[in-house]
């Protein structure tokens, strides 16, 4: 996710702002620039690691006591010097950082190219630098605003101009903006650390508002206009804390950043009537309507994603759906042919072995699509079609954000390929964009059960064995939460559908024995239910992921975590939630090293 830096003051601001940005390296990012204004606007900015700009300062210094910085992590265009921030206008004398998504960009580009606008970069950041020169009458704040009210999406903003010297203007649609107040100096930053060493005391800018920034302190106020009142925050936080936003492990942190992350994926890629715009999807509707067959491949939590988008595209779509994982795929000779699609799902776009079982697809015929949260990854390069996730940099080695982003990903592809093939009609294509537009609000709600997941992770916490069983998208879901637990806590578990486990597991069930049981799709409600009672009868102890209303599953179950109702096609992913929250407690209750569990990594770039 990208970083923002500002700052307005006495001291030289280009040391002070490569120190920021320094600070928000953890956030992860592919190349770094700043911008500082006196008299003229000069920018610096390259490709790759910070010390790469600094090297580049030291050669080239600018002299200044106000600017703005950026890391950035690509979402349009690769890294590359170019598109590095920030961006300027054509003349040069209006500047911009931006974290986040312009989702009407190519419109907007389009726009400006017939009014004989020329860009330099492939992002949708440089638009907006054209976009507030182009309104700029001599007031900077009105030409922001006016400028913002043309693009949609969510994102951070921040403006200087060579014409108002000594400000910088700023606005938070959604992405995180603070203010940090010096004594005679003001910071701006998209996260408290960057700037905690120099001062503990914010302003912290709320979604759908603008702030002004000098030397003397910050005024925000409402993006429409008028004045806002913001009390000052007096931060404890030490900078490890800080880094992790006031939580305790980037895992937790990365937990509870997912209604965004479900927000940011969806972004401007599909409307209320369920058509789904995919901006690097290229196959054509002919393309789509003749495929005759889905091959999944992937590892780890992508390879369960996999599992929630081969039980939709069978469901959905209905053609035939096959995952794999990509180191059994790629040396089992699949029956991979022409016309069909291979969706290679991989949070860093560079696990060896998808990488080869990717390959392997193509080089027998069938279309790649990179379903990844890394832009410009090996896999995104290998692909025909891209889909990126838009989780943002995950740290924790358990992987939480960027496997909910995957299941958005696979909904969308469903909805384009199915409206391709009529096979979804308006009624279901409008019904699944109602449930996805929902699921930021659902996800939160979830969130707001942490109490009773902690309840749980204590009532499981010294078992030797934990099962975890489901149905259909339920097991798809089972299968991760028994990997999450597993990796962090380091207990014994397992998933398998709920109408397995009497074919042999029942035989380990005993009094005790925790059965998490995730209890959604509404089709094969009573038969979960027979599972759960098998379990009762030896004595086990049942734990249930089940939707607020169900009244039911409070009979047969010894606890329940709740989860919103949704549309039984979407309620897994809200399931998802409170077993991402349950392995983190039950590892924390454990004492483990969260963030870093024994024995694993986070990329495996090796066979
Ligand atoms: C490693 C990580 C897992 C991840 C898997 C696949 O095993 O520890 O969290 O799911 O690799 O990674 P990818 O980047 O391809 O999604």
């Amino acid at each position: 996710m990208c970083g923002i830096m500002g700052y307005a003051g006495p001291r030289a601001a280009a040391p002070l702002l490569l120190e920021g940005l320094r600070r928000l390296e953890y956030r992860g990012y592919d190349s770094a620039g700043i911008a500082v204004t006196n008299g003229e606007i000069h920018v610096r900015k390259a490709e790759g690691k910070i010390d790469r700009l600094a090297a580049l300062l030291e050669s080239d210094p600018i002299e200044g006591s106000i600017g703005i910085g950026h890391t950035r992590w690509a979402t349009h265009g690769a890294p590359s010097d170019l598109n590095a921030h920030p961006h300027t206008d054509p003349s040069g004398e209006f500047v911009v950082v931006h974290n986040g998504i312009i989702e009407n960009y190519l419109s907007l580009r389009e726009r400006l190219e017939t009014r004989g606008h020329e860009f330099t970069s492939e992002t949708d950041t440089e638009i907006l630098a054209h976009l507030v020169a182009e309104e700029y009458d001599g007031d900077l704040v009105a030409a922001v605003r006016r400028a913002v009210g043309r693009a949609e999406g969510a994102y951070a903003l921040v403006v200087m101009t060579m014409h108002e010297p000594g400000k910088i203007v700023a606005v938070r649609r959604i992405s995180p903006l603070v203010v940090g107040l010096g004594d005679g100096e003001t910071f701006l930053a998209s996260d408290i650390p960057a700037v905690l060493e120099h001062t503990r005391d914010f302003l912290i800018v709320e979604d759908g508002e603008l702030v002004i920034v000098t030397k003397d302190g910050a005024s925000i106020e409402a993006i429409d206009g008028g004045p806002i009142d913001r009390e000052v925050l007096h931060i404890e936080w030490d900078a490890e804390q800080a880094e992790k936003g006031g939580f305790d492990h980037f895992m937790l942190k990365e937990i509870h950043e997912q209604p965004v992350v479900v927000t940011e994926t969806l972004a401007g890629r599909l409307d209320e009537d369920g058509h789904a715009w995919l901006e690097d999807v290229e196959f054509d509707d002919y393309f789509a309507s003749s495929l005759d067959h889905i091959w999944i491949t992937a590892c780890g939590t992508a390879y369960h994603a996999g599992l929630v988008g081969k039980e939709i595209f069978q469901r959905v779509l209905r053609i035939p759906t096959s995952v794999e994982y990509a180191h059994e795929m790629r040396y089992a000779d699949p029956l991979v042919r022409p016309g069909s699609l291979t969706v290679a799902i991989s949070q860093s776009g560079e696990t060896a072995d998808t990488l080869a079982a990717a390959r392997l697809a193509k080089t027998r015929g069938s279309r790649l699509l990179a379903l990844t949260n890394v832009v410009g990854s090996t896999l995104s390069r290998d692909a025909d079609d891209i889909l990126y996730t838009r989780a943002g940099p995950e740290i924790a080695v358990a992987s939480t954000k960027a496997y909910l982003a995957m299941l958005i990903a696979e909904y969308l592809l469903a909805l384009r390929i199915g409206r391709a093939r009529g096979i979804v009609d308006e009624a279901l294509a409008a019904r699944v964009a109602h449930g996805l537009n929902l699921l930021p609000e659902h996800v939160d709600a979830a969130l707001g059960q942490d109490a009773s997941v902690i309840a749980a992770a204590e009532r499981i916490v010294d078992a030797d064995d934990i099962y975890f069983i489901g149905r259909g998208l339920d097991h798809a879901v089972a299968m991760e939460g028994s990997l999450k637990l597993k990796e962090v806590s380091y207990l014994h578990s397992e998933a398998m559908p709920a109408g397995e486990l009497k074919h042999g597991t029942l035989a380990l069930v005993t009094a005790g024995t925790p059965v998490i049981t995730v209890i959604t799709q509404g089709a094969v409600y009573d038969k979960t239910i027979s599972a759960v009672q098998e379990v009762k009868a030896r004595g086990g102890d049942v734990i249930a992921v089940a939707y607020e209303d169900d009244r039911e599953i409070a009979k047969h179950a010894d606890m329940v975590l709740r989860i919103p109702r949704a549309d039984d096609l979407l309620g897994p992913v809200t399931a998802a939630v409170p077993l991402q929250l349950l392995a983190y407690h039950v590892a924390r209750l454990r004492g483990h090293d969260i963030d870093q569990p024994r024995n694993l990594a986070k990329s495996v770039t090796v066979e």
